[in-house]
């Protein structure tokens, strides 16, 4: 086995995560088996606990290092990574704010009980429905990500005859991430406006539609945003990309004597899958960013404005695990340059419908057997779903102990990112449940789905 277990400090498993000594896993005090018996598998857990002590460092982390250069900051919890009714409201008793990305994610943040003023709206193609759902909630910044929405937003206010409070989202040509699918400010591509000067050498993209959002009385320009990319393990993107946003700002403000009040800097901050793995940890990088802020203003001679970070993966990544019974094993005789080995192939009761992180993007995790210990001698496994795609892979490659066999418990660490909220329904398989597990006890956040949650919207 790769990792000590479970039971190591650290990364990938959360810290509620232990291997008891009779072998069985326990995570926040509840075994493995106890949560199978009581919620069946596929589950996803999340370890509350965790959850919010992720939450706290962040938030303390960058709270801390932008007062110590003098400025105000707010942590957004990233609701895409994966946001319920529960978690919205962890993230909010932790004093996060949160990120919306749909009309539906507002829905939930909004039932939750958070306030629409501590609420943000993204998405490069928002319907009108949703945009006038966040004008008539109160919803603290629409960030706007075109000049035709610019425009839309602006008379969608005026037909409510309120003011708007909007952010426009750049693209700073700072590339970062893991995954070119999941970087999302290089030029081409669908999201935010460039600050680079239109190809005649005119006014760019960004400052355009940040020109018209100061003409259009009902909207009111809170800020600029920017977010490079997921799973960022080098810091440095975000301060380049700081660089970039606050020269914008001072050009906004000579151009129109408006000088924004605030900028987010988005999320994005990488995690480790694998153990051993690097992370990235908030204190160091939030007073390389906040230092590299203050250098920035200071030479453009602009005071510093509020600043706003959009964690996800972060916060509830390593806070969830999947839980899955193991079914078919299969030994397969594969060759490579080499020669030949076997390779153990061990499929579960879920797959790409419950993570479809390692078929979209080659996404590396690890697993272990937790229902019991095994004295068996590892062997090279490939963790595989349900579905009839040879490409359902839950974990490429992991040693599992030898003896692995049908009714194992098997876990998959730091899934509570991405996961729940990229699921679907492939084969008709029904999307398992949300479990918080917290101080022994377990409880359902979301509940599994049922065929009949199947057949329901199904009008024949
Ligand atoms: N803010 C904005 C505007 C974003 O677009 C995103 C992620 C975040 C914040 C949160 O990023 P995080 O801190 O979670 O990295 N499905 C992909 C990730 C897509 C991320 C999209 N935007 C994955 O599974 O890796």
């Amino acid at each position: 086995m790769p990792s000590g277990g479970p039971g190591a400090a650290g990364p990938p498993w959360s810290s509620g995560v232990r291997r008891r000594a009779d072998g069985e896993v326990e995570v926040a005090g509840v075994t493995a088996a106890a949560l199978a018996a009581e919620h069946g598998t596929p589950a996803y857990v999340l370890d509350e606990a965790d959850f919010r002590a992720r939450a706290r460092a962040y938030r303390e982390a960058f709270e801390a290092a932008f007062a110590e250069v003098g400025a105000g900051l707010d942590v957004y919890y990233a609701g895409k990574a994966l946001l319920t009714i529960g978690v919205a409201r962890w993230a909010r008793s932790e004093g996060l704010r949160v990120d919306t990305a749909s009309g539906g994610e507002l829905a939930v943040a909004l039932r939750a009980g958070v306030p629409g003023s501590e609420i943000g709206l993204h998405g490069n193609n928002k319907s009108d429905e949703e945009i006038l759902t966040a004008l008539d909630t109160g919803v603290g910044r629409i960030i706007v990500d075109s000049l035709a929405e610019v425009e839309r937003v602006a008379d969608l206010a005026d037909r409510r005859g309120v003011v708007a409070p909007v952010m426009v989202r750049v693209t700073t040509g700072v590339h970062a991430g893991g995954h070119e699918y999941i970087s999302t400010a290089h030029e081409d591509q669908k999201f935010g406006l460039s600050v680079a000067p239109a190809p005649d050498g005119g006014t760019s993209p960004a400052l355009v539609a940040l020109e018209a959002v100061v003409d259009r009385a009902s909207l009111h320009l809170l800020g600029i945003h920017s977010h490079i990319g997921s799973q960022i393990l080098d810091p440095s993107g975000f301060e380049a990309a700081a660089r970039v946003v606050l020269q914008l700002r001072a050009d906004l403000a000579r151009r129109t004597g408006a000088l924004v009040e605030e900028v987010d800097l988005g999320g994005g901050y990488g995690i480790a899958y694998l153990p051993g793995e690097e992370t990235l940890e908030p204190g160091p990088v939030a007073r390389d960013v906040a230092a590299a802020v203050a250098a920035v203003c200071a030479e453009l001679g602009t005071a510093l404005p509020r600043f706003s970070v959009e964690p996800g993966r972060a916060i509830v990544g390593p806070a969830g695990l999947t839980l899955y019974t193991v079914g078919t094993v299969k030994p397969v005789t594969v060759a490579d340059d080499d020669g030949e080995f076997t390779r153990l192939y061990v499929s579960v009761d879920g797959g790409m419908s419950d993570n479809i992180r390692p078929a979209l993007y080659g996404a590396d995790y690890h697993a272990e057997v937790v229902g019991r210990a095994s004295d068996a001698a590892p062997v090279l496994a490939r963790v595989v779903g349900k579905h009839c795609e040879s490409g359902d892979i839950v974990v490429h490659q992991v040693m599992l102990p030898g003896d692995v066999r049908a009714g194992d418990l098997l876990a998959v660490a730091a899934t509570g990112a991405y996961g729940r909220s990229m699921a679907s329904n492939y084969n008709g398989l029904t999307r398992p449940p949300v479990v918080a597990v917290a101080d022994g006890a377990s409880r359902v956040l979301v509940r599994r789905e049922t065929l009949d949650d199947l057949l329901a919207l199904d009008q024949g």
